[in-house]
């Protein structure tokens, strides 16, 4: 029987909360840096929903089919609420990679929900991250939020807390444990669904490699794909990053801006000239404004 994670993940989230402690840093970050809005690894699209519906044009994507078929859900029920703060959202199936094929620039890029760690193939954490920043504008900014690896790491942190939700016709619980190789982590999520009338339960198990994404590893990748200007937190209420203690590791980058860039000129980046001066050059891509 074939099973949809991305419905099950997206019902024991509780959506409603962490959009409440998420948003507000969002939208102060988007506010400073500029209107469009890149979400890569969108997952259930609720971040492009979320900031459709406060009047930003946003493109989410992802290379889970089964999660954009939710996402797309999600933006078809809130079309009207989008349209009527004049706010833009579209999805598309792409992996992150290939992000510096896009033909618009963004002025900031969200990748949330600790997307980056599963990224675990050797160079591939590189390439996505150098594909975020040929999507972005000179002096575009990155804010990327993960877990706390310093402190994972350090205490093999085995089992999580239970997460619990209900789809429409089941009961549904997420299991999440990890398992520490020599320097990649085995991590397990086990879905148990019955349905809500009763019976059963059936267990679904989708194992996945994580990288230990510590601080200075993610920052070395980072300045390798062109990030510069790096402040770290430790949650959503920019409380600085503590690597003993904090929950999470979020970081703020800014994309360099090109050498050769001058003021007048139009943004060429990866053989890709933007349509929009207005992008390169308006208010909204002052480096100094995010
Ligand atoms: C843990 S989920 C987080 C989803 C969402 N950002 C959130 O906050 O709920 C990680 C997501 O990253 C996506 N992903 C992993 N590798 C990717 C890649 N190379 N390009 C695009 N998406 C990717 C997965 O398909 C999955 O939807």
């Amino acid at each position: 029987m074939s099973v949809s994670f991305a419905k099950y993940y997206d019902c024991v989230i509780p959506w409603e909360k962490r959009l409440k402690r998420e948003l507000p840093l969002l939208e102060g970050i988007s506010r400073a840096a500029g209107r469009k809005v890149l979400i890569p690894a969108c997952g259930t699209g609720r971040h492009v929903v979320a900031l459709a519906e406060r009047g930003y044009d946003v493109l989410g994507f992802d290379i889970d089919e089964d999660a954009l078929v939710l996402a797309r859900a999600q933006l078809a029920a809130t079309e009207g609420a989008i349209a009527a703060v004049s706010g833009k959202a579209a999805l598309r199936s792409l992996d992150m990679a290939a992000a510096g094929t896009l033909d618009q620039a963004f002025d900031v890029a969200f990748i949330l929900g600790n997307a980056l760690p599963g990224i675990s193939a050797p160079g591939a954490l590189h390439a996505a991250l150098g594909g975020v920043a040929g999507a972005l504008r000179p002096g575009g900014v990155l804010l990327t939020q993960n877990l706390n690896y310093d402190l994972r790491w350090r205490e093999k942190t085995q089992f999580f807390p239970v997460l619990a939700g209900q789809t429409e016709d089941e009961d549904v619980l997420l299991v999440k444990f990890a398992d520490y190789g020599a320097n990649v982590i085995n991590f397990h999520g086990m879905y148990l669904a019955r349905p809500r009338t009763g019976g059963a339960w059936q267990s679904y198990t989708r194992s996945s490699r994580q990288v230990p994404l510590f601080r200075d590893r993610l920052a070395e990748i980072l300045r390798a794909a062109g990030f510069a200007d790096f402040e770290f937190w430790g949650d959503y209420g920019r409380a600085p990053f503590d690597p003993h203690q904090s929950n999470d590791l979020i970081v703020l980058a800014k994309k360099k801006q090109s050498p050769g860039l001058q003021p007048g000129s139009l943004c060429s980046e990866q053989g890709r000239t933007s349509p929009s001066t207005m992008r390169c050059h308006g208010k909204d891509s002052d480096p100094d404004s995010a």
